[in-house]
């Protein structure tokens, strides 16, 4: 088995005791890493007064980590910069919020940089090598331009937007020639990928066969692989005190109402304010469900340093008073807004308590959230999963209610079927939906990028730098 050197943005590590819901990158990489013996390398987290490219090794359960500081300007012209406030906001369709500058840019290629000058030393000849999402796209180029000649993949995490968009940004040409520098590149969903080839039909001088693009000399294979669960565990969450504790707890204080919850980094492609109008807008048009039900919205802050997430946050917390304001009796809150996250078991008891799950982004790559309502329910008793059509996890959650973020009234109207669902329905579509969170769980996903990556080949020359 090759050893794998995976590379993302930040490395997450394992915590002890209660777990915190660990991203699915964690939980995805350890089985590979920890049974190839290999490593993940990435951003500490930490900031350095002057970049040295000095690596700290650390081993937790198993898995071994490598990680680098970076310097004040890194972070913010490379992760809260270009990654931020420029591709994020872009490959969200959210033209609106993309700022475009040239310090960013170049920060995003230097710390590019940086990344490959230090972590080529520890990749060895046979290695696989995973990169994964936004922040390192040119990363495989820049290792190839080093004489890298081993199979190296790419993941992206969020979607990809349509060509009508990406030529806004002022490089856009480089920054998709340089993903054909991998072998593999994988996407969330059909839809990504399409948008990926509309621009290599549209911009590049390549051949498209199947999934292959041939540009020049280098083959890339185009996969769609949706990210998964640990289904298993997190099913497993369920047993656990902390779980039973946190459903317990939550059925008191909701005493007899219908809880709808819903769970979201707080961030604008997450549509909250769309969310919060649209519940607004169906407790106008079901006063009878006033004091019947109540929305529970966890929105933990993330990215505090970029403008348009402070804006975010502030925007949410007049809307969650105002509405509140608005319906609240002496005895009921309708919205109950928490900005701060909870461990996987508390949040297992969360969703197992709600008798709808709302996950309604504006536009989102897949939506684990989605997955994990759906993991959480009682087979024979399951809540409903109201959903986005543009969410990624809506090509696979055919049981959900799918429905349109921006209309209020469609999402009100999705809201009231799935509180007054029959059993035997609300039974099938969990069915459908847990058989393929139990099918195409994350040890699918990992299993099946790295066996694309293994078949990779023949090795692109190298081009080294002149
Ligand atoms: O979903 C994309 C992503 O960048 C993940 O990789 C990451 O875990 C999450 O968003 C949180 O982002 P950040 O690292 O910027 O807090």
């Amino acid at each position: 088995m090759p050893r794998l050197i995976a590379i993302s943005n930040r490395v997450q590590t394992e915590t002890e005791g209660e777990t915190a819901n660990r991203g699915g990158l964690a939980v995805a990489l350890a089985a590979g890493l920890r049974a190839s013996n290999g490593i993940w390398f990435g951003w500490s987290g930490e900031q350095t007064e002057e970049f040295t490219g000095q690596i700290t090794f650390r081993r937790a359960n198993g898995v071994a980590t490598a990680t680098i500081d970076l310097e004040a300007q890194d972070i913010e012209e490379y992760y809260n910069g270009f990654a931020n406030r420029t591709l994020w906001p872009l490959f969200h369709y959210r033209l609106d919020l993309t700022e475009i500058a040239r310090d960013f840019a170049g920060g995003y290629a230097r710390v590019n940089h940086r990344f490959a000058e230090t972590v080529g030393p520890l990749i060895e000849p046979d290695d696989l090598v995973w990169v994964h999402d936004y922040h390192l796209l040119p990363l495989g180029q820049q290792l190839r331009e080093r004489g890298f000649r081993n199979r190296i993949g790419f993941f992206l995490h969020i979607p990809w937007p349509p060509p009508s968009l990406l030529i806004s940004l002022p490089d856009h040409r480089e920054l998709v020639e340089s993903l054909l520098d991998y072998d593999v590149v994988g996407f969330q969903s059909e839809e990504w990928r399409q948008a990926f080839m509309d621009y290599v039909t549209a911009h590049l001088d390549a051949d498209i066969d199947g999934e292959i693009v041939s540009f020049g000399n280098r083959r890339t294979r185009m996969l769609v692989c949706p990210i998964g669960l640990d289904t298993a565990d997190f099913c497993s969450a369920a047993h656990s005190m902390a779980a039973k504790q946190s459903q317990t707890q939550l059925m008191v204080s909701a005493v007899g109402r219908d809880m709808i919850v819903g769970v979201d980094r707080l961030d604008y492609s997450k549509g909250l304010q769309e969310r919060f109008i649209a519940y607004q807008q169906f407790l106008t048009n079901h006063p009878e469900l006033c004091e019947k039900v109540s929305l529970l919205q966890i929105a933990p802050p993330s990215r505090g340093d970029v403008p348009s997430y402070q804006q975010i946050r502030a925007e949410l917390n007049a809307l969650s008073g105002s509405i509140n304001g608005e319906f609240a009796t002496i005895d009921w809150v309708p919205i109950r807004y928490v900005n701060h996250g909870y461990s996987r078991e508390k949040l297992f008891g969360i969703y197992r308590a709600a008798r709808v799950g709302l996950v309604t982004p504006l536009r989102d790559g897949m939506n684990l959230v989605a997955k994990e309502y759906v993991a959480a329910q009682d087979p024979a008793d399951p809540g409903v999963l109201v959903l986005s059509r543009f969410a990624g996890a809506a090509a696979q959650l055919e049981g959900a209610v799918i429905v349109n973020p921006h209309s209020s009234e469609d999402m009100a109207d999705g809201i009231a079927r799935a509180l007054a669902m029959p059993l035997a329905e609300r039974q099938e579509r969990h069915k459908a939906m847990f058989d393929c969170i139990v099918k195409q769980d994350v040890h699918w996903w990992s299993k099946t990028f790295m066996e694309a990556l293994e078949k990779a080949g023949p090795k692109p020359a190298a081009r080294l730098l002149p």
